[in-house]
């Protein structure tokens, strides 16, 4: 049986516990919300002070050539390539994940139509989030498609000739379960669509290998992802883009054209030509002028998983989520035992990300605003998920131990019935 002399002499033998030092966390919290709104990160606000007195207050314009604010986009790209298993300049940053996706889904259905125009199915899974539901309903309507769903196990099932893009997310933000992503990618190659990943759930929680380790037909076409969860860029933070270089730099440079032609994307944009030519490589998916304050905060994120490298990066860091969510599940089952509460993640690390769901019948929404009280911060997602996000790069195992102490604590003494736990705010 674990104690909690157990877990603190796990966090004494943690080799990445220093890397806590890289976050400001307030006292008396234990956030389990990484995976909604990543913490904040030491040097930011420093570094945005930097920018806004100096490269803002006195560089002024010229910063834009001096300070590299333009080639934030790009550097920031470079920055979370190798967490995605991409290389440096295949990655660009910019717009939220839900602007971004209507990009590159855009430019898959072009693709397809150019090639196989009888190909007229999206197919995405039923729970997915509904920005990239939403966002794929806007595209079918606009392109006379059909947007299917179906459950996480039919999806092999629907890959066929009618297909034209497979479009999921990585890690599900309810159930926390990931797709066995080169196998999915291939088997949709095979039925001859192309493939798009959400990685707003996994950027920075789990290791991701965009291209895949085997044959070609694993390699995905498009990824997007948020800057603000994992990745801990802070709130609003912009997100990234990814397309296999297959589309973007080896085909003719007219090939690839995604919808938001903006000036930026353009391949000369300082020629300010009245018609529209892409740039070359990913850049083509920039469209207008970018975030600076947002981006400056969000590469001391990125600088965190760059001095992560050192204590074995990803890696290192997926071996701890998965340590993590594992004690997590092993203590709410043992001592929230008879509290109404059914793991609703999966069982076996392998299919799982970093965070872990429980479904109640009720009260899910109450409970949580209890423990927040309590100062251990995770989420609801309606109607009846308990959401807790580990995050290795701060997360100590015991807090995950205090945690379940308090989560029974929570449902033991009936606390979340108190009506103050009861009045649902707009945020969840
Ligand atoms: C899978 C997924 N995609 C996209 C988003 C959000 O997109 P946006 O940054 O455009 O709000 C979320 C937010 O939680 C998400 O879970």
């Amino acid at each position: 049986m674990t104690t909690r002399k157990d877990c603190l002499a796990l966090d004494a033998h943690d080799k990445l516990s220093p890397l806590r030092e890289h976050f400001t966390l307030p006292d008396g919290v234990i956030y389990l919300d990484g995976n909604s709104l990543g913490v904040l990160p030491k040097a930011a606000p420093a570094r945005i002070q930097q920018v806004v007195q100096h490269e803002w207050g006195v560089g002024l314009i010229r910063s834009w050539n001096t300070a590299g604010w333009i080639d934030l986009a790009r550097r920031l790209g470079d920055g979370i390539a190798p967490l995605i298993g991409a290389e440096a300049g295949e990655v660009i940053v910019g717009d939220s994940t839900s602007v971004n996706l209507y990009k590159v889904l855009s430019a898959a259905i072009a693709l397809v139509k150019a090639d196989e125009g009888h190909r007229s199915v999206i197919l995405s899974e039923r729970s997915n989030f509904p920005t990239d539901l939403y966002i794929a309903d806007s595209l079918v309507r606009a392109h006379g498609m059909e947007l299917k769903l179906v459950d996480a196990d039919e999806i092999e099932a629907h890959l066929n000739e009618k297909l034209a893009v497979l479009m999921l997310t990585h890690v599900n933000y309810r159930t926390g379960r990931m797709h066995d992503m080169p196998a999915l990618t291939r088997a949709a190659h095979a039925a001859g669509a192309l493939v798009v990943w959400d990685l707003a759930h996994s950027a920075g929680a789990v290791p991701v290998n965009l291209k895949g380790d085997g044959p070609p037909e694993e390699a995905a076409d498009f990824a997007v992802g948020c800057g603000y969860k994992y990745l801990n860029g802070g709130p609003g933070a912009p997100a990234f883009v990814w397309a296999h270089p297959w589309h973007t730099e080896y085909m003719d440079s007219q090939h690839l054209r995604q919808p938001l032609s903006g000036w930026l994307g353009h391949a000369a944009p300082f020629e300010f030509k009245a018609d529209y030519h892409p740039a070359r490589g990913i850049q083509r998916f920039v469209c207008g002028t970018p975030p600076v304050l947002s981006m400056s905060a969000l590469e001391c994120g990125l600088d965190v998983f760059h001095a992560a490298e050192a204590y074995g990066g990803m890696d290192a860091l997926r071996g701890k989520s998965v340590a993590l969510t594992t004690l997590f599940i092993e203590l709410v089952e043992e001592y929230c035992v008879g509290q109404g509460l059914t793991l609703f993640t999966p069982r076996d690390p392998a299919q799982r990300g970093s965070q872990v769901s429980f479904a109640r019948g009720t009260g899910g929404y109450a409970i949580m605003q209890a423990l927040i009280a309590r100062g251990v911060i995770g989420d609801f997602r309606a109607p009846d998920i308990l959401r807790f996000g580990f995050t290795p790069l701060y997360t100590r195992y015991v807090d995950v131990w205090d945690a379940m102490v308090h989560l029974t604590q929570v449902l033991q003494t009936g606390e979340w019935r108190e009506p103050r736990f009861n009045q649902r705010a707009a945020v969840t």
